[in-house]
């Protein structure tokens, strides 16, 4: 490592990544360590910050995870937050108590001082907290820099070490200028040059694949979405002809899906892609089947079985690459190693890697889906490939509500060509989040031409989001859907009536099953 980088304690937080991402965002490298690192450790990094994240525990208790108090007589800058400023203000003097009054969501900022770390910001503003414990007593060497109502010292600086804490959260996007107080403590305070960008991710990246695979060969599975896309094409870059892509087709992708991919991967990219059809299998197999869970599980359950059939015949294959992001893993502690991490595996390849004793390439595991297309264009990939709205592993299977046939397959490929058409004539792909059509399985009294019809209902759904956790539907204008209506019923035989999906998540999920 030889450019500046700043370290971030996690001591369990579920904002660490979000941290990392906004250091990112402020073009400095971070690197997420063990809460427990030893100074001596850091002092080997080019450092030139720490920051301590929250955490759920208190510093109380018995079990609370402490850091390194070497940690303090490093030459770095230091920003504690939450639980972090809780444990740094404790170790250097400070009495820490449970709050009276517990402090949680959207809370008021009075800005006292703002000399350093809370300059350029105004005298009020919103800040988000998430904390039972507070300062009580600061001692002699600190200096109050803000407070609430509630908590008299929302944010403070050490008077002879540079140590700052926070007791509210700069990192999450409910304090709307929490990123002016990581700029502060970036620029101002640590110095730092702010010269990495996400190409350096790539290139950092793709060195590391090499090492990791060395002369092995790695079998990626690859769907075509945003995701899978990015990672074959970053270990391509590593390891070239020492990749083979895995494309199943379950038979349930939408029209022209497989030639897209093929022609991209395999013929542009020159990629060693296998196409394993197993859309019969797939098929045969959802027979009569209505439920969305066993729909899913049955999916599940061939995708591995048609994975196995190509990988099997791979020799030296020790990899298996996914494309898993940072919100597919769910974690209960910290990362690196920690026993206490609990991880969910992608759902369409779950339980691959233990058949097959496939060790995991995982290199996106610390992004978020953004910065994955950051990273997909600066590789090249087509746009409307880097800018893909999601698709579900289970494909339209899960679109199709009751038994999936190859009619209703069918028809709902075409509704979904022409809603997607639509979209993108509007302008409108990019502002949508994830943009599906829902065969459904009743059938409405219509009219056409002189006769009477009693066809198939298709629903449209189109929401906004930014994490696909909560969405909210997308307010298509009248004249759009009118247009895609229109051309639904027209168009597509066994379809005389669309209607629209109004419903918000939560509590409607976005796919229909
Ligand atoms: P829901 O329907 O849970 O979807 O609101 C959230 C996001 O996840 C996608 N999704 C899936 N993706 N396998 C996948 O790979 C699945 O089984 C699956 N189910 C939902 C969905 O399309 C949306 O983007």
């Amino acid at each position: 490592m030889s450019r500046e980088v700043v370290a971030i304690l996690d001591f369990g937080s579920q904002y660490g990544q979000l941290i990392a991402r906004r250091v990112r965002e402020q073009n400095v490298l971070s690197r997420i360590c063990r809460a427990d690192i030893s100074a001596e450790e850091l002092s080997e990094m080019p450092l030139k910050g720490l920051i301590l994240s929250g955490g759920p525990a208190s510093v109380y208790d018995k079990n609370a995870i402490k850091c390194d108090e070497n940690i303090f007589e490093l030459d770095v800058p230091i920003l504690g937050i939450c639980y972090g400023m809780q444990l740094a203000c404790q170790i250097l003097g400070a009495k820490i108590v449970p709050a009276e009054r517990r402090e949680y969501g959207r809370t008021n900022l009075s800005v006292l001082d703002k000399s350093d770390l809370l300059a350029n910001l105004p005298e009020s503003m919103t800040a988000w907290a998430s904390h039972g414990d507070q300062i009580e007593d600061l001692g002699h060497n600190f200096t109050k820099l803000a407070s609430t109502e509630t908590c008299p010292f929302a944010a403070v600086r050490h008077n002879k070490k540079k140590f700052f804490g926070v007791q509210f959260h700069p990192e999450v996007s409910h304090t709307p200028k929490g990123s002016q107080i990581l700029e502060n403590f970036l620029y101002d305070i640590c110095g730092c040059a702010g010269d990495w960008k996400m190409s350096d991710f790539a290139s950092e990246t793709i060195e590391a694949v090499r090492r990791q695979v060395g002369n092995d060969t790695v079998i990626c599975g690859l769907s075509g979405g945003v995701d899978s896309s990015v990672v074959a094409s970053l270990i391509h870059k590593a390891i070239g002809d020492q990749l083979v892509c895995i494309f199943v087709d379950n038979g349930l992708l939408r029209r022209n899906e497989r030639d897209h991919v093929v022609s991209t991967f395999r013929n542009h990219f020159h990629m060693d892609l296998r196409v394993v059809d197993w859309s019969e299998q797939f098929l045969a197999k959802l027979a009569g089947v209505t439920d969305p869970q066993e729909k899913r599980k049955i999916i599940g359950a061939e995708f591995i079985e048609a994975f196995k059939s190509q990988a099997s015949k791979i020799s030296n294959a020790k990899f298996l690459a996914q494309g898993t992001l940072y919100p597919d893993v769910i974690e209960s502690g910290s990362k690196d190693g920690n026993p206490a991490a609990n991880i969910k595996l992608h759902h369409n390849v779950g339980g691959l890697p233990e058949q097959l004793g496939f060790e995991l390439v995982e290199p996106l595991r610390d992004l978020f889906k953004d910065e994955v297309r950051v990273v997909g264009e600066y590789l090249g990939l087509p746009e409307e490939m880097v800018w893909r709205h999601p698709f579900p592993g289970p494909g339209l299977a899960v679109r199709i509500i009751g038994e999936v046939t190859k009619e209703g397959l069918e028809v709902l490929r075409a509704a979904d060509e022409i809603l997607i058409d639509e979209i993108k004539s509007a302008g409108l792909y990019r502002k949508i989040s994830q943009a599906l059509a829902v065969l459904l399985p009743i059938s409405t009294v219509g009219v056409m031409g002189d006769e009477r019809s009693y066809e198939n209902v298709v629903a449209i759904r189109a929401v906004e989001t930014v994490d696909f956790m909560t969405a909210d539907f997308s307010r298509i204008g009248y004249e759009v859907l009118g247009i895609i209506s229109n051309r639904i019923i027209n168009e597509v035989h066994g379809v005389n009536r669309v209607v629209y999906d109004v419903s918000s998540k939560p509590p409607a999920t976005i796919e229909w099953e």
